[in-house]
């Protein structure tokens, strides 16, 4: 007997049929992965699964009973444990408190000592080291998901669902969550796994489920399915897996910046003395292992964070003591890391998100207050473009599927033309298809004679889409490279911190 079984699922808001008659079954100590584009439905069935959301119609069974939860309290008693696409910590709270906040009966009792031996236990069983006092706010997203994985199992999960587990994490990270998941299913725990990347699922996976259109359409073994067919599967069309770039025709500074150095919240140096130009008409890639700077280095770039020492000139201009909003006026657009945190304001609608930034500015705001016509006109042109689904301009940002929050961010930043565009992790969590689009989007800025700063941990992206690369470790740019030039090997060379021949591209 399945331990899950989903029979004839479905979930509708409002004119938006997110689910529609989904059937899956997950057997005792398999890894199923459920494929699908961004808007798909794939977090919509986690949510109905855990008890976030109640099925319109349907069926879920666990070792054959019918489940009917009316919260998530009672799937987690229930056994199953979730960790969600966007987080559902609270950031001011240490991580033991997080660990075990909601599992210490009706009173909120915290046994500090306890918790904390807990947590060291169970994070040191799964070979996911935590440090249980730290608060939740001053860890990186990958460190966050191990709470999030940690809490499900504490709360003693007989279920662990992943929903796009991998997307913030490092490659070397997401190899440690996949020994988790080989340790689980040993220990007959079943792990269903969302993700958008083929050649992980295809290593992690027993089964596959691919859905398509709020539709469960194929489940198969995972040694019958090529990337090719599962693109196609999940977008109902040929994908072409890879852009065709036409090479830069570089050509005045935009951006440079000298002997940058930058401390983090702890008050580390985590960039040292970093000097690089971009030029209009490149990309330029900074790519990098996660947690060497990158981050600190975009956000002093886009001034959120202050400088230990050096200069930044934009367009010939000193910027290095302004602030962010005269640096955005200035023709600097931002696709930042944490799009929920950075990036949207959730309760507001797609169409005043997308123009969020020109607040105040001509044709969105007249005397300070924002012109409906004009919003309006702008979240019609960019939902087409940039292919934002449901195409619905008023609804909110937060009911948008992961994917689609990503896709608002991008088109209302590159909608503004800016002259560089600084685009951290641009594709995270997309769909393949989306993806196409997005690095299409990119290439034209070029063409248009605008600049691309992109940082990214994929590898084949920075490649496909560099004109050069630069390669950050230890808060140093150790090299940079022609793109021409730059194999995965040598990149791989210099991320590990070796000095590549410096001086091979202009
Ligand atoms: N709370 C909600 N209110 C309104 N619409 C919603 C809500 N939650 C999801 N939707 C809609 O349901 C559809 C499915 O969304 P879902 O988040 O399940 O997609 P997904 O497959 O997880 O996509 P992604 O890969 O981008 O995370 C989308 O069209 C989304 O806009
Ligand atoms: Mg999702």
């Amino acid at each position: 007997m399945a331990i899950l079984e989903i029979r004839n699922l479905r979930k509708v808001f409002g004119s938006v049929i997110a689910n529609d008659d989904v059937n899956l079954s997950l057997e005792a100590g398999e890894t199923h992965a459920i494929l699908g584009e961004n808007g798909a439905g794939k977090s919509t069935l986690i949510k109905m699964i855990s008890g976030l959301y109640k099925p319109d119609y349907g069926q879920i069974l666990l070792n054959g009973v019918e489940q009917h939860f009316a919260n998530p309290r009672e799937a987690i008693i229930a056994g199953i444990g979730v960790v969600h696409q966007h987080f559902m910590l609270i950031p001011a709270l240490s991580v033991a408190e997080n660990v075990v906040l909601g599992s210490e009966g009706g009173r909120f009792l915290f046994r500090k000592k306890q918790a904390i031996d807990n947590v060291l236990r169970i994070s040191k069983e799964l070979g996911l080291p935590l440090d249980p006092a730290i608060k939740v706010q001053d860890l990186p997203v990958g460190m966050q998901q191990r709470v999030e994985i940690v809490k499900a199992l504490y709360r003693n999960a007989r279920i662990l669902i992943l929903d796009e587990p991998t997307a913030v994490l490092t490659p070397q990270e997401t190899e440690e969550l996949f020994a988790v998941v080989r340790r689980l299913n040993q220990d007959q725990i079943p792990v269903i796994f969302i993700s958008h990347k083929l050649d992980e699922v295809r290593e992690i996976a027993d089964r596959i489920t691919v859905m398509r259109a709020g539709k469960s359409v194929h489940t198969m073994p995972i040694a019958d399915a090529t990337a090719k067919e599962l693109a196609q599967l999940m977008v109902g069309r040929e994908v072409v897996l890879e852009t065709l770039k036409t090479p830069a025709q570089a050509g005045e500074v935009v951006l440079r910046v000298e002997n940058l150095s930058v401390r983090d919240d702890r008050k580390t140096t985590r960039v040292k003395n970093v000097s690089f130009e971009v030029r209009t008409g490149e990309i330029f890639g900074i790519a990098g292992v996660d947690g060497n700077g990158q981050t600190e280095l975009v956000e002093a770039i886009v001034g959120l964070r202050k400088l230990e020492g050096g200069k930044i000139h934009f367009l010939d201009k000193n910027i290095t003591s302004e602030n962010v909003s005269s640096r955005i006026q200035h023709g600097i657009g931002y696709v930042p890391q944490d799009r929920q945190r950075d990036g949207l304001v959730l309760q507001f609608t797609v169409a005043d998100n997308l123009v969020l930034r020109s607040v105040g500015a001509k044709p969105f705001s007249k005397s300070g207050w924002l012109q409906k016509k004009s919003t309006r006109a702008n979240a019609e042109k960019l939902i087409k473009e940039f292919d934002i689904r449901p195409p619905l301009e008023d609804v909110q940002v937060g009911s948008l599927s992961g994917g689609n929050q990503q896709k608002v961010i991008l088109a209302r930043e590159m909608a503004r033309e800016p002259m560089l565009l600084i685009a951290v992790q641009p594709t995270r969590g997309l769909d393949v298809g989306a993806i196409e689009g997005i690095h299409r989007h990119l290439l034209s800025l070029c063409e248009q004679g605008k600049a691309v700063l992109l940082v990214s941990l994929e590898l084949e992206e920075i490649m496909q889409l560099s004109d050069r690369i630069g390669v950050m470790h230890a808060g140093e740019l150790v090299t940079v490279m022609d793109a021409k030039a730059a194999t995965r090997e040598s990149l791989g060379l210099a991320m590990t911190g070796e000095r590549v021949e410096e001086g091979v591209a202009p």
